[in-house]
């Protein structure tokens, strides 16, 4: 029976370095015990501008995030975000190899190799290619086509790009930091694997992670990821906002912006008041004018997410709505505001589809850490599948050898 194994997840993000460590239950279930984390320094709107800042950063998350789950930890799955990287589909067709027609893995492969057969600027590279169905003979919605008969395989997949360099940086950082790279994992593909409840996955969905630096988008539908996309802001302009507005420094907006900010501005009474302590003294300032620094810049990034949403192209309902995660959704009235903008249902979304010390984690900040640990949970599951299937294999054919033995 296969022991509990040890999956982590590294989230290196604008504000925070997050590193989460999972334990697989032999069950196969995701138990949470362990988080560090450490405030980033070198982003810049997900983008890496200082390596040897980062690896710092990162080396702090990992130290106690070791000490609190008591786990050494050598490796990691490492998100990857930043307004560089987008979303393509894209379909590849085969004629299937067997006489006989059955479908095997290697005319898989085929089909998925030519469907990622696209012109890619030389600074780009392909983050990941993620099949949503594959088409037998005219027959769509195939899941796993392996094993049918049929003449002609299609695959359609999702296909993320990114710049290079920028994942280049991000693994020179993580390797400074002495981990070794399991993978590199979309963010707004991991945030999706913790908010999702199973029932929006067979409807369509967006997510929408709003981080300090960057909010990601991603929108699925029936057959799986049909659009990423990553825009450079993020809840931090409406630090700075504040900071501007109220003529305070960055730390104190930072600070009043979480214990009483709001993003209905309509809803403030005008008789609520907060302090303002600074070196010229003390001040009132009443909840309304806050609400009405805030609710603009939210606005304009809802805006942008509409935008977004309109230029994917995707032309159905999205029955599921949209499900806001990330740091900047934690802002009160987001919801309401959000519901009214763009017209959908709305939710937040706190890390779900896992056990463990979720109190530590429930928060919709660590929505990317805890995905990072299922997307590797389900990789680490599949490839022993496939290790098993090929052991399998291997002792039938050794249990045939042994009876020819037998026999002559
Ligand atoms: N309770 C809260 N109320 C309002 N805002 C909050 C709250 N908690 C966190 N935030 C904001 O969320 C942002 C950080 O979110 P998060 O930790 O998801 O970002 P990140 O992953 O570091 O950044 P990015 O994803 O952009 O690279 C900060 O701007 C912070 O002010
Ligand atoms: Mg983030």
């Amino acid at each position: 029976m296969p022991q509990n194994r040890i999956v982590v997840g590294l989230d290196v993000g604008s504000t925070k370095v997050a590193a989460m460590v999972g334990e697989i239950t032999e069950l196969g279930e995701v138990k949470i015990t362990g988080i560090g984390e450490c405030p980033s320094n070198g982003l810049r709107k997900g983008i890496i501008v200082d390596i040897d800042g980062v690896a710092r950063s990162i080396l702090q998350a990992v130290q106690s995030a070791e000490r609190m789950s008591g786990q050494k930890i050598v490796s990691a799955y490492v998100g990857v975000t930043g307004a560089h990287i987008y979303s393509v589909n894209n379909k590849g067709v085969v004629a299937v190899g067997n006489k006989d027609g059955e479908i095997s893995v290697a005319d898989v492969e085929r089909a998925v190799s030519a469907a990622k057969v696209i012109n890619l600027p030389l600074d780009k590279e392909v983050l990941h290619v993620i099949p949503r169905q594959y088409v037998v003979d005219g027959y769509d919605g195939i899941l796993d086509p392996v094993g049918m008969v049929g003449s002609r395989l299609e695959v359609e997949v999702s296909i993320i790009i990114g710049a290079s360099a920028s994942i280049q940086n991000l693994g020179k950082a993580v390797s400074r930091a002495g981990l070794h790279i399991e993978g590199f994992v979309l963010n707004p593909l991991a945030s999706s694997e913790a908010v999702l409840q199973p029932v929006e996955r067979d409807l369509a969905s967006v997510v929408v992670d709003i981080g300090g630096g960057t909010t990601e988008i991603s929108l699925f539908d029936e057959d799986g990821l049909w659009f990423a996309s990553i825009l450079p802001v993020g809840a931090y302009h409406v630090t700075s906002d504040l900071a501007v507005g109220l003529r305070i420094p960055l730390s104190q907006a930072e600070r009043i912006k979480i214990e009483h900010g709001c993003v209905l501005s309509n809803l403030m009474p005008d008789e609520e008041y907060i302090v303002i302590s600074n070196v010229g003294g003390q001040r009132k300032v009443s909840k309304k004018v806050l609400a009405s620094i805030i609710e603009p810049r939210m606005q304009e990034i809802l805006h942008m997410i509409k935008q977004e949403i309109k230029s994917s192209g995707f032309k159905g309902v999205i029955p599921a709505g949209v499900i806001f995660t990330g740091g900047g959704c934690c802002l009160d009235g987001l919801a309401e505001l959000a519901a009214e903008h763009l017209d959908m249902p709305v939710r937040i979304g706190y890390p779900c589809n896992v056990g463990g010390m979720i109190d530590m984690v429930n928060n919709p900040r660590y929505a990317t850490g805890i995905g990072l640990i299922i997307y590797g949970s389900r990789r680490m599951a599949s490839q022993e599948a496939a290790a098993d299937s090929d052991n399998n294999f291997k002792s039938y054919i050794n249990s045939i050898k042994s009876w020819f033995k037998d026999l002559f």
